[in-house]
């Protein structure tokens, strides 16, 4: 064969690899060209190889080097069209087998979820309570007057009870299904209309729904929702969550009441904790308390507790005479704010991931 139809050949054969190099797009198609042009068996090179045995003695230096040359640069054009299918596929899961896996490169973190802190909250607390011998227990988010007020000893014409702060359920009187949950009328319901419905305004609710179905003694905790019309600021939302507890025994004591409140405070806050109680009043218990904790040079109050009442006893038909118990409702937010180091409520709940992230567990 003539130099000149080897050198033709050769820039046939270059033209081509240019232009098929404009379509590879993809992992099949870069594997096509490597093989067209690269094979073993049957590559173009390797045809071009096999002219080469053809140009007489005195060209083939001239026509070797030419040869040399085309190899590389379809060797080029070869890692060209890698890296291009490369960059397109990048963030697509990539074969950890075929011609594009680098050991060599950073792996790619996978996104884990994380818990939410309160989520994560509720789940601490539910275990320190545990080991204070408390058992877990749910109820509705949708109340009726007589757990959320009346058998809690909330008389009609108390503050509390204003529409204006409680988020009422506007078609709830007619709309609702009867259940065999739904309350049935006491005789000292003062005549309240029980058959209203309203988000509950605190987690004293499950008090009375525990003490109806449960025989005594008992011991419960009771996390979470709970809605009032608060305007939102740096402690307040309008949904936030309330961890209930309540003990019901013989001979329940004010001191057994500050001690759990004590050692749940040190166990979840850390030893260095101070704790306060401060005088109160809550229609339900009687004495009550605040329960206060220091932080950032002042006292922010975390719940409120006291002795069970004897009116609330009796409106679930338990003998005040007989039985006695304590119970408290402390704020959940308040409590993961302090141990997270988190300083406006509204923070847990701007769906912010950036922010959330920060306290995976
Ligand atoms: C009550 O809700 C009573 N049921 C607590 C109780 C239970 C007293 C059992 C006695 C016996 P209070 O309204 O103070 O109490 O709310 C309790 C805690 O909920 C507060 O101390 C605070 O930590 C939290 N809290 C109240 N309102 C909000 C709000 N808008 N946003 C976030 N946390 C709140």
């Amino acid at each position: 064969m003539a130099l000149d139809s080897f050198d033709s050949a050769v820039d046939g054969l270059l033209a081509e690899a240019q232009a098929s190099l404009q379509s590879v797009d993809s992992l099949e198609a870069l594997e096509a060209f490597r093989i067209q042009f690269t094979g073993a068996k049957n590559g173009a090179l390797k045809s071009l190889q096999k002219l080469l045995g053809a140009v007489p003695p005195e060209h083939k230096p001239a026509a070797g080097k030419r040869f040399n040359q085309a190899r590389e640069a379809i060797e080029q054009l070869l890692t060209e069209a890698t890296d291009k299918v490369s960059q397109a596929s990048s963030g697509k899961p990539k074969s950890s087998t075929g011609p594009l896996a680098d050991p060599t490169l950073p792996g790619q973190r996978p996104r884990i979820g994380v818990l939410h802190p309160i989520t994560q909250t509720l789940e601490h607390l539910k275990e320190i309570m545990g080991r204070l011998g408390f058992n877990v227990t749910e109820g509705p988010e949708i109340e009726d007057e007589w757990h959320n007020f009346v058998a809690l000893n909330i008389p009609e014409d108390h503050p509390a009870r204003d529409p204006l702060d409680n988020f009422y359920l506007a078609t709830a009187k007619t709309n609702l299904p009867k259940s065999s949950t739904d309350p049935q009328p006491a005789a000292n319901s003062g005549g309240a209309d029980i058959a209203a419905r309203l988000l509950r305004s605190q987690t004293s609710t499950v008090q009375i729904r525990v003490m109806e179905s449960t025989p005594l003694p008992l011991r419960i905790i009771s996390l979470g929702r709970v809605y009032r019309p608060d305007a939102p600021d740096a402690t307040h939302f309008p949904m936030f969550h309330q961890m209930e507890g309540l003990w019901v025994d013989k001979n329940v004591t004010m001191a057994q009441l500050k001690s759990v409140l004590r050692l749940f405070a040190t166990s979840y806050l850390g030893g260095d904790v101070n704790v306060r109680f401060r005088p109160s009043f809550f229609p339900f218990t009687e004495p009550s308390v605040e329960v206060d904790y220091w932080w950032n040079g002042q006292w922010i109050e975390f719940g409120g507790a006291g002795m069970v009442d004897p009116n609330v006893f009796r409106a679930v038909g338990i003998d005040p005479e007989q039985w006695s118990g304590f119970a408290f409702g402390l704020g959940v937010e308040r409590l993961c704010m302090r141990r997270f180091g988190i300083t406006d409520i509204r923070d847990l709940y701007r769906s912010d991931v950036r922010f959330l992230r920060q306290f995976a567990s």
